[in-house]
């Protein structure tokens, strides 16, 4: 039957179910919307072949983030053919609209393409990496880069962006620890959930919306060793209480799709994991979106030992309940067979081509399958100066002051500075590794242009002094010299942006390069003059030398398309640095993983007597971290007193509230990030020597205070037990109110089991 008969049959028959459903159910909209939908796709799914519905569960990629349908041949050919239900790597209005209208015009029953791509942290306009991004603590902030993102990413032809990354990590050799939120469960939890709502919005008919991703399910930030790819092996409960609840925040704030990881998890690869994707994924939290795997996944449990063929990951991957197959060709080559032989239930494949169909129907897609392939809006739309301001407040928002000693910063006072560094101009690695379609070739605002804004070039002294990796020291000369002819000098130094992000594993955490020793070469030619250090990497790095030689460090991760301006702002002090680390930066690399929230041990070692013997410790290092999670300096200094709790004693139907005062004692205005922490001293599993349990973003003038409160719920004590039951235990909790998690607690209540 010709195509354009068939498109007036299935438009008819839509149209049919579609008053036909209408009459029906008066419930709420939500359910009558989706009764709409799974009515839509009820009828489309009775005239699909079972090749027809196989088709939707497999996706290729464009080569290579293509701007043009520079796709390969044979998709092409697969797509015309019915099967390919995504395409991902490939994005612009043109580009898409040739390869939609293949789909759409030339297929028996024109069910549109999904248009996948990676806009980590944002698409043209580009934000800081997401570990800064979380340095920011400012889930509004947060929520409108992605916001942003989508606008732009959708005015490209994107309908689904992979991301969120939503991994928890703790060890600085893990080059993916750039894409996430960091160490904290409560923290990645909530960001997790603002990042979901600024992709998909509140309407995904809309055509500034895309389909979020929640990503890597599960554990893939604890790989063995922090090597890429690795091993992940770990306790149930550990699991449960680590590393899935950001997962559960992104399926709870209406996630439309997850994605699974590379990793194995306690011997069982992600991607063929049924415990993951049935048992929690679907049968405890409900979710009903759809499942792509990771870029060829399926296909590497071969390599993990174990699938004995790809036709065999075909099957292990469809009877797990992952429903798409990115990149690997096994659903398309194997599934009709598994089904023929018994080895795959057709229902498993019906279910997945279900919801690959409800998410483009959602979209709006069946209506109108080139509404996202808008030329006009892609180009009012990319590099909005709005967009373009807002990723130079996220930059500076975003960065964190570690040190400031003898008031180097904010350069108030300077005359001439001497910039030295490999990223002193640079406008390429500023991007970060998931640069998406970010101009790496001149749009991107470099520091040295952003001190420019403040300072005339006559009072800019600039020296490379090295190469951000390999051994040459033939620059060391001038940089040394423009050091002695400044008032002050300014380093900018980092990593390459692809030293960190996928594949990019590092065994040492140091600064790459002769960098260090530039540092060591400068404080020695000018042994009384300040030095700031701005920093551009992808992880925590190891600063302890630096820590000794500068008096200030800026930690500005890559700060994106704006950042230079973003970086200017915080060192002239036009933006009080407010940022706090997520994520722990340890003495060396020997101590990894090191994180805030460790467990106490039965040997702890004593905060008076650091050299007590058989502690656990280390020989030659202290168990402490050089710089916190939680911590971050301001210009100002804000003080915390007059700690209360609204009562001493709680019990499991109550609620708590602990309050403390905070008052800004320095001499400049600034939002200061406050933090509440619990300690629950005693449980049936061991617990974390702290939680972070709230926190609340504030801006405080000079001479100001403030009363921060928090309500404590019992539901917020809750942890899996070893038995795997969500439950809180009473006893005696440790509180406090800080500005980083680095104290003492001083405070306690009781929780009883008694109801007051
Ligand atoms: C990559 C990454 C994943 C990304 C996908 C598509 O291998 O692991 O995060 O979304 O492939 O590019």
């Amino acid at each position: 039957m010709n195509s354009k008969i068939t498109q007036t049959l299935f438009v008819l028959s839509s149209i049919l179910v579609f008053f036909s459903c209408n009459i029906a159910d008066k419930s709420n909209h939500l359910s009558k919307q989706e009764t709409v939908f799974d009515t839509k796709v009820d009828s489309l799914m009775e005239l699909m072949t079972l090749e027809e519905k196989i088709g939707q569960t497999t996706m290729y990629s464009g080569s290579g983030a293509v701007t043009g349908p520079t796709v390969n041949a044979d998709f092409r050919k697969f797509i015309k053919a019915s099967k390919v239900g995504a395409m991902l790597n490939v994005y612009s209005a043109k580009g898409t609209r040739e390869l939609q209208k293949l789909a759409v015009e030339e297929t028996r029953l024109g069910i549109p393409l999904l248009f996948g791509y990676d806009v980590i942290h944002g698409f043209k306009t580009i934000f800081p990496i997401n570990l800064g991004l979380s340095a920011s603590w400012d889930l509004e902030d947060i929520q409108k880069s992605s916001r942003i993102a989508a606008e732009e990413a959708s005015a490209v032809g994107i309908h689904w962006t992979f991301a969120p990354m939503v991994d928890i990590a703790r060890d600085p050799r893990w080059g993916r620890i750039s894409e996430g939120a960091g160490e904290d469960v409560y923290l990645a939890s909530k960001i997790a959930k603002a990042y979901v709502h600024g992709f998909q919005g509140d309407d995904l008919s809309k055509y500034n919306t895309i389909l979020a991703c929640a990503k890597h399910f599960v554990g893939y930030g604890a790989a063995q060793a922090g090597r890429d790819y690795h091993t992940v092996n770990m306790s149930e409960d550990e699991l449960r209480n680590v590393y899935l609840p950001p997962f559960k925040a992104s399926v709870d704030a209406g996630v439309e799709t997850f994605m699974t990881a590379f990793n194995e998890v306690n011997g069982v690869p992600a991607s063929g994991n049924s415990f993951l994707y049935r048992d929690i994924l679907r049968d405890e939290w409900n979710f009903k979106g759809l499942v792509v795997s990771d870029y060829t996944a399926i296909f590497e449990m071969v390599q993990h030992g174990f699938a004995k063929d790809n036709k065999d990951a075909a099957r292990i991957a469809m009877n797990a309940g992952i429903d798409m197959d990115m990149m690997g060709s096994v659903n398309r080559l194997y599934l009709e067979e598994l089904v023929v032989e018994n080895k795959v239930d057709i229902a498993h494949i019906n279910d997945a081509c279900r919801r690959i169909l409800l998410a483009k129907y959602k979209l709006g897609l069946f209506d109108d399958p080139y509404k996202y392939a808008n030329e006009a809006r892609e180009k009012e739309v990319i590099y909005k100066p709005e967009f373009l301001g807002a990723a130079r407040h996220s930059a500076a928002i975003s960065s964190v002051l570690l040190k400031n000693e003898n008031n180097a910063l904010p350069l108030t006072s300077a005359k001439t500075i001497a910039l030295i560094g490999p990223l002193v101009k640079d406008k390429e690695n500023i991007l970060g590794n998931w640069g998406a379609a970010g101009d790496r070739s001149g749009k991107a605002i470099s520091v040295y242009q952003g001190i420019q804004e403040y300072l005339q070039d006559t009072r800019i002294l600039y020296a490379k002094g090295c190469e951000i990796e390999g051994d040459d020291e033939s620059k060391f000369k001038d940089a040394i010299n423009i050091a002695k002819k400044a008032d002050m000098v300014v380093l900018v130094l980092g990593e390459d942006y692809d030293m960190s992000g996928e594949a990019a594993s590092r065994t040492n955490i140091k600064l790459p390069g002769k960098q260090t020793k530039l540092i060591r070469q400068i404080r020695k030619a000018v042994p009384n003059k300040k030095i700031v250090l701005v920093l551009m990497n992808g992880r925590p790095l190891d600063l302890s030398e630096e820590d000794i030689l500068a008096d200030a460090i800026l930690e500005a991760w890559f700060p994106g398309t704006m950042g230079g301006h973003g970086v200017a702002d915080v060192l002239f002090g036009k933006y009080n640095p407010s940022g706090k680390l997520t994520v722990t930066f340890p003495r060396n690399v020997g101590q990894i993983p090191i994180y805030y929230n460790m467990k106490n041990t039965g040997r702890p070692i004593p905060k008076n007597n650091p050299k007590e013997d058989y502690k656990s410790n280390y020989i030659d290092v202290a168990n402490t971290s050089l710089y916190p999670f939680g911590h971050g300096l301001s210009y100002t200094n804000f003080e915390y007193s007059d700690f209360k709790l609204s009562a001493a004693t709680i019990g499991f139907s109550d609620m708590i509230t602990a309050s403390a005062t905070i008052t800004n004692t320095g001499d400049y205005d600034g939002h200061e990030i406050v933090q509440l922490y619990v300690h629950d001293k005693v449980g049936s599993i061991t617990r974390p020597v702290k939680e972070l349990k709230g926190f609340e973003k504030i801006f405080l003038k000079k001479g100001e205070s403030k009363i921060v409160s928090f309500k404590i719920e019992v539901e917020d004590l809750k942890f899996y037990n070893s038995e795997m039951v969500f439950g809180v235990e009473p006893g005696v909790f440790d509180i406090a109110i800080k500005g980083t998690s680095d104290f003492e607690f001083e405070h306690t209540f009781t929780l009883t089991e008694s109801n007051k």
